[in-house]
C-alpha cells in the first residue's frame, strides 16, 4: 500500500517525521533526560575506540556518527565499507566496540565483518530496521531503529532513522565518559525531539525541491560538495542520484574540489552545495564562488542566515529550517532524497526498482 503516493519511495520519504519521531521517543527515558538502551546497554566508560562497518547508504550513516561521536564524545572511531573490512582483516585493539549498521540486516559483506570481528571486539553492536535479522542475532546487542517496513530499493526513512539512532548513542557515550554534564544532555535531547517538527516544515518545501529536480533532470553529470557533517550528506546525495536517475553524480568533501574535480566544472555540470549557516559555511561558500567564476551552476541547499548571505550568487537555492548544527545531517537527507525521486519521475525511470539493484544485497 502507496498509501496515496506514486510510489514506496514517496511514501517512505513522507513518513519520516513519525519515523523519526517514534525511534527517538523509543530511546529517551520518561523524563527525557537521558538515552535509554535496551539489555544489558553499553558502558561507553569501558571503550577507547569504535569501529564503525557498514555497505552503502549504512556506510554513509556511519561517516557521519564519526563526527558525532568524535566531537560530542571525544571517542575515537574507524568506519569501513564492510567489503574492504573484512578482507583487510585489520587489527582490534583491546577495548574497540565494534558497531555494525544495517537496514536489512542481511548484507552479506557486513555480516562476514561482523563474524570477524567475534571474539576479538570487546562488543559487537548494531544498528539494524530488522530486529530479527542475522545481524542483529549475532549481535551482543542489537539496536533497532524502528522505521517500519522499506520497499523502495532507494534507502530514505532507513538512513534518517540510522542517523537518530546514532546520534542518541554519540550522546549517551558523551555523556557516560564525562565528555558532556547532564545539563548538556538535556539540552541535546529537545533540541532533538524538535527534529520531526523541523523535518515537516522543511517537506513543505517539496514543491521547490521538484521543480529544482526538473532543471537537474537535464544533466549528465552532478557534483555534490559537503564539508565536516555535509560531506557524507553529499555522498549520499550523490548516490541516491545516480541510483534511481541513472544520472552520473560524484560527492567531493568541499575542500577537495580544487584538488582535482574543479576541472570538470562548467555551464553544463550543476553543483549541488549543501551548506547550513555553521562554522565551516564561509569556506564553503568560498568552493562556491570557484565554482561560479569557472561557469558551474550551484544548487545551495542551506537554512534562511545561509540564504541571506549566498543566495544571490547561487542558481537555484533550497531553504531548509534552521535546527541546531548537530542535526542537520538528518534534515539534510531529505532534499538529497527527494532531488533524486523527482529527477527520477522527470526521467520515467523505476523508482522503486531501479535496474540492477536488489533491495538486500546478500551475496558479495
Ligand atoms: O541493508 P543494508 O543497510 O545493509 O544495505 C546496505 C546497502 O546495500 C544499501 O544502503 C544501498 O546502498 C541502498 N540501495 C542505498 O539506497
Amino acid at each position: 500500500d502507496k498509501g496515496g503516493h506514486q510510489h514506496f519511495m514517496a511514501k517512505e520519504i513522507a513518513e519520516q517525521p513519525k519515523v523519526i519521531g517514534e525511534a527517538i521517543l523509543h530511546y529517551l527515558s520518561d523524563d527525557g533526560k537521558s538515552v535509554v538502551l535496551p539489555g544489558k546497554g553499553v558502558d561507553f566508560t569501558q571503550i577507547d575506540r569504535l569501529s564503525l562497518v557498514a555497505c552503502g547508504t549504512a556506510f554513509y550513516a556511519c561517516l557521519t556518527a564519526k563526527y558525532w561521536f568524535e566531537q560530542i564524545a571525544g571517542l575515537p572511531c574507524d568506519v569501513d565499507i564492510a567489503s574492504e573490512f573484512r578482507y583487510r582483516e585489520p587489527p582490534i585493539p583491546a577495548r574497540t566496540a565494534a558497531l555494525f549498521v544495517s537496514q536489512s540486516g542481511e548484507t552479506a559483506d557486513t555480516l562476514a565483518a561482523l563474524r570477524f570481528c567475534e571474539g576479538k571486539a570487546s562488543s559487537i553492536l548494531s544498528v539494524v530496521n530488522v530486529p530479527e535479522s542475522s545481524i542483529a542475532r549475532e549481535s551482543d546487542l542489537a539496536l533497532p531503529i524502528l522505521a517500519g517496513t522499506e520497499i523502495g530499493v532507494a534507502s530514505t526513512k532507513a538512513f534518517t532513522c540510522q542517523l537518530t539512532v546514532l546520534y542518541m548513542l554519540a550522546l549517551k557515550a558523551a555523556h557516560d565518559r564525562g565528555a558532556i554534564g547532564d545539563d548538556q544532555l538535556t539540552d541535546h535531547l529537545s533540541a532533538l525531539r524538535a527534529l520531526p517538527s523541523a523535518f515537516n516544515t522543511a517537506l513543505e518545501g517539496s514543491q521547490a525541491m521538484a521543480a529544482a529536480a526538473q532543471k537537474l533532470a537535464e544533466a549528465r553529470d552532478i557534483l555534490f560538495l559537503g564539508r565536516g557533517l555535509m560531506f557524507p550528506l553529499a555522498l549520499e546525495g550523490a548516490l541516491k542520484l545516480k541510483e534511481i536517475s541513472y544520472i552520473h553524480a560524484e560527492a567531493y568533501a568541499s575542500g577537495e574540489l580544487k584538488h582535482g574535480p574543479i576541472a570538470l566544472i562548467d555551464k553544463h555540470v550543476p553543483v549541488v552545495v549543501m551548506a547550513p549557516r555553521d562554522a565551516l559555511f564561509d569556506k564553503t561558500t568560498s568552493n562556491m564562488q570557484e565554482v561560479i567564476a569557472r561557469s558551474g551552476r550551484v544548487l545551495l541547499i542551506t537554512d534562511p542566515p545561509g540564504a541571506t548571505e549566498a543566495a544571490d550568487d547561487a542558481w537555484i537555492t533550497l531553504t531548509l529550517p534552521q535546527v541546531e548544527p548537530n542535526l542537520t545531517p538528518i534534515l539534510y537527507a531529505l532534499p538529497a532524497q527527494l532531488l533524486a525521486y523527482h529527477t527520477a519521475v522527470a526521467k520515467g525511470t523505476d523508482v522503486d526498482q531501479p535496474r540492477n539493484l536488489a533491495k538486500s544485497v546478500t551475496v558479495e
